[in-house]
């Protein structure tokens, strides 16, 4: 049985592969950051982009639409024309991607609410005061531990968002006859 020790040393060094084959990304010739050249005429290894490029990811156009502040203040409408089109794609955004966590009611009972150990997702009826530049901001920025959602949904989508979770705050937060439910009652 004695042998067994050094036999199995001796497979485990055969398996050792080069670093050669394994970091030839790393290895490979190539510049990094910041880095001279003698390529270029000015000497950069980094390329500045022509005048006036605009990156991709970078919304153009009205701010507030974008971004949902204009001179860093929140809108307070939203800036889309809202009909029963949009109100049915922000019913269906939601229903994918925030029921989850603030439930289908917008009240935050949801299964993950149920289960989560962090701060918990809270009810969105309560925040019916704020500016609806403020929940599209949430949502594209993020909020505290939220993640943004820029990712999940574009901009009309975002916009759409806002315009059902005002139509769940108003039907929630208002009985029959249009008076506004007392606050003890939401
Ligand atoms: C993974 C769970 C999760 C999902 C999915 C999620 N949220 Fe949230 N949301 C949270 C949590 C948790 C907070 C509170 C974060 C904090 O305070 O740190 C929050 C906070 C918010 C706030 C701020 C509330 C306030 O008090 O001002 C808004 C608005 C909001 N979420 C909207 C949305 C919308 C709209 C979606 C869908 C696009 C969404 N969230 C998806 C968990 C979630």
């Amino acid at each position: 049985m004695r042998w067994l020790i050094p036999a199995a040393g001796l497979a485990l060094a055969g398996c050792t592969v080069p670093s050669e084959f394994l970091q030839r990304m790393e290895a490979q010739a190539k510049y990094e950051y910041y880095e001279t050249s003698e390529f270029w005429a000015d000497g950069k290894a980094m390329r500045t982009p022509p005048e006036g490029t605009v990156p991709r990811e970078r919304p153009v156009g009205n701010p507030g639409l974008t971004t949902g502040r204009v001179n860093g203040t929140l809108v307070s409408t939203i800036p889309l024309e809202l009909n029963r089109e949009v109100l049915e794609v922000g019913q269906k955004k939601y229903n994918i991607v925030c029921s989850q966590c603030h439930g289908q009611l917008g009240d935050g009972n949801s299964v993950v609410a149920e289960n989560m150990a962090m701060r918990l997702p809270p009810s969105l009826l309560e925040i019916a005061n704020k500016p609806d530049g403020h929940v599209f901001v949430a949502m594209t920025e993020g909020y505290g531990v939220m993640p943004s959602f820029a990712g999940e949904l574009n901009i009309q989508e975002r916009w759409a968002v806002v315009a059902y979770v005002r139509a769940l705050q108003r039907a929630r937060n208002t009985q029959a006859g249009g008076q506004p439910l007392p606050q003890e009652n939401r």
